[in-house]
């Protein structure tokens, strides 16, 4: 009670501050996401993500030696496919010698210690730009699952270490987590994206990898028939715990800060790890406003950033990372 409880006491220096700080940024907690597309000495950078790029192979090594110099440990795999290797059924997803195989092997080889995570959905793949293969204007479940869990494995094949399922079909965890366990994969991780909300911050990541949903007849315009309506939390409970009966070994929320109710429900109810993405459309709003000299953009991220991670994420996606790694650095 006033006087005796001063709150302002432990706000009164920095050090005291410090010390009775409940959560701290560490380049521990990051996951780098990185664009990949074909081609040679390639570094574009994406039009609605400023200082974001897309990367060719020859040119990634180079990155993750940075991301791995500044103290971050793992990257999250996302390819940019060729229009002409497209098709429904995301045929070239398990081409072995693909793109996301060769990015795998290559991103091993100039650095063998940091831990590669891959994007397993077939939007990149898919002439329709759906996570699923499209039937009679139908995203199909189980046949999507089946595909997804051949190219988790491929995916383990060529050397990732954790697989990264962000398509939200029923069933796939366990189709995948079966698939690995029976060709000897079971030290091959399954971070899953668990509660995805159909969110209108993905805009600036379609535009990345050009893998928005096409607007023709029977294909569905959005991916609500299979990502989380945003309006429900109880439902992220369910999703999440079911991926984790299925064998699931992280989970995730996505986005980030319009949904830190829901990673505090959840950092209430389990014990795995819980990962959260912090999408692209949330990075571009702060580039713009920091553009626009609106926002304190460094202020700004971290204290978004701290945000996540007093939610309850143990892990945090982020296209901030390297940036965050630098502040960091002591
Ligand atoms: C697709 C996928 C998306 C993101 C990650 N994987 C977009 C979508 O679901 O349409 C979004 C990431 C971001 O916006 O940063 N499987």
């Amino acid at each position: 009670m006033y006087p005796y409880n001063r709150y302002r006491r432990l706000r009164s220096s920095e050090a005291i501050r410090s010390l009775v700080s409940e959560n701290a940024l560490s380049v521990n907690d990051f996951i780098v996401p990185l664009f990949i597309v074909e081609g040679e000495n390639i570094k574009e950078e994406i039009n609605s993500m400023p200082n974001y790029y897309r990367y060719s192979l020859d040119l990634v090594e180079e990155e993750v030696k940075e991301i791995w110099s500044l103290g971050l440990k793992s990257v999250l795999l996302f390819v940019k496919a060729d229009e002409n290797k497209k098709d429904n059924l995301g045929t070239e997803a398990l081409n072995p010698d693909g793109l996301m195989q060769r990015a795998i092997k290559t991103i091993k080889k100039a650095v063998p210690e940091i831990l590669v995570m891959t994007d397993v959905a077939l939007d990149p793949f898919s002439s329709v730009g759906h996570d699923g293969i499209v039937k009679n204007g139908e995203i199909v479940n189980d046949e999507t699952a089946e595909v997804l869990a051949e190219m988790a494995l491929s995916h383990a094949q060529a050397g990732a270490d954790f697989v990264a399922p962000s398509d939200m079909m029923d069933g796939r965890i366990l189709k995948m987590r079966t698939k690995l366990e029976q060709e000897g994969f079971y030290n091959t991780g399954i971070m899953s994206y668990s509660a995805k909300y159909a969110s209108a911050f993905y805009g600036p990541f379609r535009d990345a990898l050009d893998s928005a949903p096409v607007n023709v007849k029977d294909v569905p315009k959005d991916k609500k028939t299979y990502q989380m309506n945003p309006a429900n939390r109880k439902e992220a409970i369910s999703e999440t715990l079911a991926d984790i009966e299925e064998g699931a070994d992280i989970v995730m929320v996505k986005p980030g800060l319009c949904y830190l109710d829901i990673v505090r429900d959840l950092a209430n109810t389990i014990d795995v790890p819980i990962a959260v993405y912090q999408v692209s459309g949330e990075y571009a709003m702060l580039k713009a406003a920091a553009e626009k000299g609106w926002l304190d953009h460094d202020a700004v991220m971290l204290e978004q950033l701290t945000a996540i991670k007093r939610a309850g994420a143990s892990l945090i996606a982020s296209y901030f990372a390297k940036d965050v790694a630098k502040l960091l650095k002591p």
